[in-house]
């Protein structure tokens, strides 16, 4: 008997099958300095680096990994160079999610004949450690995507880099285990343009579950879709500005970073008391929600494991919805222009993004924006 396929859609093929996120390249005005950030406060360890001394002339890159993690801090080392140009005008931010792939040609060359502006023709690198495949498309703002083939590379990074000597001393890892989101702040009216990019030029699907409904209350003043690779591996939400009451914090991000970037990375344990207490001794900033919030907690959430006083004393926010619960927290901007954050998430069935938190969470981050005065 010939097996009979359920739904046509499991016979659809992925044009752009996704392994996850291979890398998050940051470009920096120092990063030496940040990549010791990372390392103390974040708990990453060095794990390769280029630079004059390996033979690069125009940056120097520190990459940067936690589990499954793994961040490239960039700086360019003269003031013509194009990286000049891209920290001026937005800080230290996010200039590349590359995604890790089997066939980065074949990836270049999906997206590039569904729309997708190339940033970089397919150009294998080779080194004593093999040879590596990377292409790049461009994404929202000045953010790209770089494809990245590493079947036949067994180096310590990618080639030109060499791998860090003698472990890591200034690491104090904390537990955190993969990227679980990046979201993307763009401009005005332009979340549905973003999402049928991801659509219909990287053959994303609307990520399905419990809150996935447009954000915009009179707190949130945001709109928000949240787009999935086939796999699930690899999520981004899209958030623009709405108008609310107030001046909506993705109208701030867009003023600082002059124009549409990465808004927060979400970095997932499985433990996040001992994360995010670690986190914080070692520095992190977080953001706090009144105490008030955990007053009616277990009366939203039902029953959950963790002590009702260590997420108090630590300001970690829980949503529950039909396949389990989550867990939360924020931190305020790593840089002195508030553009880039982190969370730090912990999931415990729930597949969601933390709705039930959006009033309590947009009331501090309001608070914060009045602090700058830009509220
Ligand atoms: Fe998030």
């Amino acid at each position: 008997m010939p097996q009979i396929l359920e739904h046509p859609a499991a016979v659809e093929k992925d044009f752009l099958p996704l392994n996850g996120t291979d890398y998050v390249e940051f470009y920096v005005g120092n990063a030496r300095q940040a990549a010791h950030y990372y390392r103390s406060a974040f708990g990453f360890s060095l794990a390769a680096y280029r630079g004059p001394e390996t033979g690069t002339r125009d940056r120097a890159s520190y990459v940067v990994t936690q589990g499954k993690i793994r961040f490239v801090l960039t700086t360019p080392l003269d003031p013509e160079h194009p990286i000049a140009d891209h920290i001026l005008l937005h800080g230290d931010g996010v200039h590349d999610i590359a995604l890790w792939v089997d066939d980065a040609e074949s990836a270049w060359r999906e997206t590039t004949r569904r729309g997708a502006r190339s940033m970089r023709e397919p150009e294998t690198l080779r080194d004593e450690h093999g040879e590596a495949r990377i292409a790049s498309i461009a994404a929202y703002g000045e953010t790209i995507h770089s494809f990245v083939e590493r079947r036949n590379y067994s180096g310590p990074f990618l080639p030109g880099f060499t791998a860090a000597v003698g472990g890591d001393a200034v690491a104090r890892p904390v537990g955190l285990k993969h990227i679980d989101h990046i979201v993307g702040n763009v401009g005005w009216g332009q979340m549905d343009h973003w999402v049928e990019f991801y659509r219909d030029v990287m053959g994303f699907k609307m990520f399905k579950h419990f809150d996935d409904k447009d954000i915009s209350t009179e707190y949130s003043a945001l709109m928000s879709k949240v787009m999935s690779n086939g796999n699930e591996r690899v999520k981004f939400p899209i958030n623009e500005p709405a108008s609310g009451k107030r001046k909506s914090q993705i109208e701030e991000y867009l003023e600082f970073y002059h124009g549409p970037g990465v808004q927060h990375i979400a970095m997932a344990t499985d433990d996040i008391i001992a994360t995010v207490s670690a986190l914080r001794l070692q520095g992190v900033d977080f953001l706090r929600v009144p105490s008030t919030y955990y007053d009616d907690l277990t009366a939203r959430t039902g029953a959950i494991d963790e002590p009702l006083a260590e997420l108090r004393e630590l300001g970690i926010l829980v949503d529950r919805d039909d396949e389990g619960y989550m867990l939360q927290i924020f931190t305020r901007p790593v840089a002195d222009r508030p553009t880039l954050f982190y969370e730090v998430i912990q999931r415990k069935g729930s597949r969601s993004f933390g709705k039930g938190n959006f009033k309590a969470l947009f009331e501090a981050i309001e608070r914060e924006q009045a602090r700058r005065g830009n509220l």
